[in-house]
């Protein structure tokens, strides 16, 4: 999970070239660099660290109209300056920049080493310019050339190249995310649409396969082979405002008071409360009526939201398991043609989700994914698409994304159970109209929440542990990945019931506890919760004003009294509120936590 922009137009390159590696700083901030064409030849400026020691350090300014960038997050090889993007051949007559894995560079790391090519960073991308040298050297023009080389690579790539003199860029997509962005006589390659938002909302999304040639005239769309290919564009409802931080400190925090209104989007023409209806007019009535087992497959957050996903449809009467996608190719449970595999990802490209899920294709399964990227990788390949509309998510750490899954899975659940039933599950009619309400319950969570001051209070914990019952379990779990992922402090969820089965031993009164209620069985997450506390630990509860807990905890954050399917959303909220502050208090680069990176696109 790298980042690549490209550009060719009128004037000069460098300010869109570094505008896009720092809107596509999320997906790797572990060095970066550019290339631009000038009257000289290719000049390439790359170094360890973010965007903005690039930016810094680039003294003279560059000037050429055709150009290169890369933020790298590192797979072969650390990140230094040398193993920094774009690379080159020795001459820097082309330049590469490259996302993915080439799984055969060593062997044809040893070809051209063999051919008298000269290495100088430990990549596997520094064979691509190197190969399509070669070819130059052989005699074929620049285009061939690129198309050898890529024929030749193994591997998942999304690559943009340049040759000295040319005013063209060369780019392949084979298994990792690449987008062309249009504007008059201006064109852009780039990982990800955030990266040239500021310059057109015109967006063509390439698929496996495809080679595109673009020089100030166009973009050309072909096959491996040179067929000419159709690829039309689509225009993204996307704001660069929207992708912006604006007069927020962080992202993160901007994304977390963004809920209230990436919920409305997320559900808006998809209830109908007064009909105690679900209108998900993506599916026909009856869509899901022979499936008989729904698999959820994902990772990170958006695995709390199919855990979370899959809890409903089982309360809902239909068998469902969630599994870490990253284990289904050795833990895969049986499927069949009544089985539905719905994958959950944020970004649509996360390698190991997208294995799964055409694992999960290849053994028949039907296969759904919800997703907040259209035109993703997992929206192309699943049979069928649910967008959780939740806008760009640029903080590493998935906040508003986590909640519009939950609920698009909320409601995917009770559309699946309907359909299987041949009629709405009895609760619909109370939960509905509390699902209207979430966007204002939000609002009054992030109006009122004492987060920051129990931040601070418990700011010099030894570790800290999240439990929850039910619903609330997912959100103990994704509470406790908030909290690790950003202050790099030590913290656990568990299911409640778990603590006295072995975590007990860990808990001192250095070990705050945040139990969260959302309505089941919380008389028993309670006893547990005191079990805690007896030990020392000091207890945070997650609840209504009027509820029990609140007499007992040492702390209290407030959530609205809701469904028992929605009062985990709200806990979370309040959660990620907590996480924020204390990562705030401790200085840790809340956007771009340390070793991780927003879009992990290798197994
Ligand atoms: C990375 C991110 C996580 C994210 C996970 C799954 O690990 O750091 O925040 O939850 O990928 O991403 P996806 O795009 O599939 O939801």
């Amino acid at each position: 999970m790298c980042g690549i922009i490209g550009r060719v137009g009128d004037g000069n390159a460098l300010e869109s070239l570094l505008t896009g590696l720092e809107n596509l700083e999320y997906r790797g901030y572990d060095s970066a660099g550019i290339a631009v064409q000038n009257g000289s030849g290719i000049n390439v400026q790359k170094r360890s660290g973010k965007v903005e020691e690039l930016k810094e350090s680039i003294g003279e300014p560059l000037r050429g109209e055709v150009g290169i960038g890369h933020t790298r997050w590192s797979t072969h090889g650390p990140p230094t300056d040398a193993n920094a993007h774009p690379h080159t051949d020795e001459s820097e007559d082309v330049a590469v920049v490259h996302n993915g894995i080439i799984e055969n560079y060593a062997a044809l790391r040893e070809r051209l080493v063999a051919n008298g090519y000269a290495f100088s960073s430990e990549t596997d991308t520094e064979v691509i310019p190197h190969l399509i040298q070669y070819y130059l050297d052989a005699g074929l023009d620049s285009e061939t050339a690129f198309r050898q080389a890529i024929d030749e690579l193994e591997g998942n790539y999304a690559i943009t190249a340049m040759v000295s003199g040319e005013h063209v860029l060369y780019a392949a997509r084979q298994g990792s995310p690449l987008v062309v962005g249009i504007e008059d006589g201006e064109y852009f390659l780039a990982s990800d649409v955030p990266a040239f938002l500021e310059y057109t909302d015109s967006v063509v999304y390439l698929e496996d396969g495809d080679v595109v040639v673009v020089d100030e005239d166009g973009v050309e769309f072909t096959d491996l082979d040179g067929n000419p290919i159709t690829r039309t564009s689509e225009t993204v409802d996307w704001d660069p405002e929207q992708a912006g931080k604006g007069a927020y400190d962080h992202f993160m925090l901007k994304e977390i008071t963004e809920q209230p209104t990436s919920l409305a989007q997320a559900i808006e023409g998809r209830i109908d409360p007064t009909n105690s209806r679900i209108a998900l007019s993506d599916f026909e009535p009856g869509t899901f009526e022979e499936i008989d087992t729904v698999q959820f497959v994902a990772c990170g957050t958006s695995y709390h939201a199919a855990l979370y996903g899959s809890l409903i449809l089982n309360q809902a009467g239909v068998r469902s398991t969630a599994l870490l996608a990253n284990e289904y190719s050795v833990s895969a449970p049986p499927t069949d043609d009544d089985t539905l595999v719905i994958a959950v990802t944020q970004s649509g490209e996360t390698a190991d989700t997208l294995s799964a899920l055409r694992q999960a294709t290849a053994e028949g399964a039907r296969t759904l994914t919800v997703t907040n990227v259209v035109g993703s990788t997992a929206a192309r390949e699943a049979d069928d698409a649910l967008f959780i509309r939740a806008g760009p998510e640029i903080g590493v750490a998935a906040t508003k994304t986590f909640s519009s899954q939950a609920v698009i899975l909320t409601l995917l659940g009770q559309r699946i159970a309907s359909d299987r039933q041949g009629e709405p599950p009895a609760d619909l009619e109370s939960l509905l109209p509390e699902l209207a309400s979430m966007p204002g319950a939000i609002d009054d969570v992030l109006d009122d929440s004492d987060a920051a001051a129990i931040a601070e209070r418990y700011e010099d914990s030894q570790a800290y542990f999240f439990i929850g019952r039910g619903l609330g379990y997912p959100v103990a779990l994704e509470g406790a990945l908030k909290f690790k992922e950003i202050t790099y402090e030590h913290a656990e969820g568990f299911a409640s019931g778990e603590l006295k089965h072995g975590p007990l031993a860990l808990v001192t009164p250095a070990t705050p506890v945040f139990a969260i209620f959302t309505g089941e069985e919380d008389e028993k997450t309670l006893k547990n919760a005191e079990e805690a506390q007896t030990r020392g630990a000091p207890v945070v509860a997650v609840c209504p004003a009027d509820h029990p807990a609140v007499e007992v905890a040492d702390e209290h954050l407030e959530i609205a009294d809701t469904d028992p399917d929605l009062a985990g959303l709200l806990a979370n909220v309040q959660l990620q509120l907590v996480s924020y502050h204390a990562a705030d208090l401790l200085d840790r680069p809340i956007d771009k936590p340390r070793n991780l990176a927003k879009s992990v696109t290798v197994e």
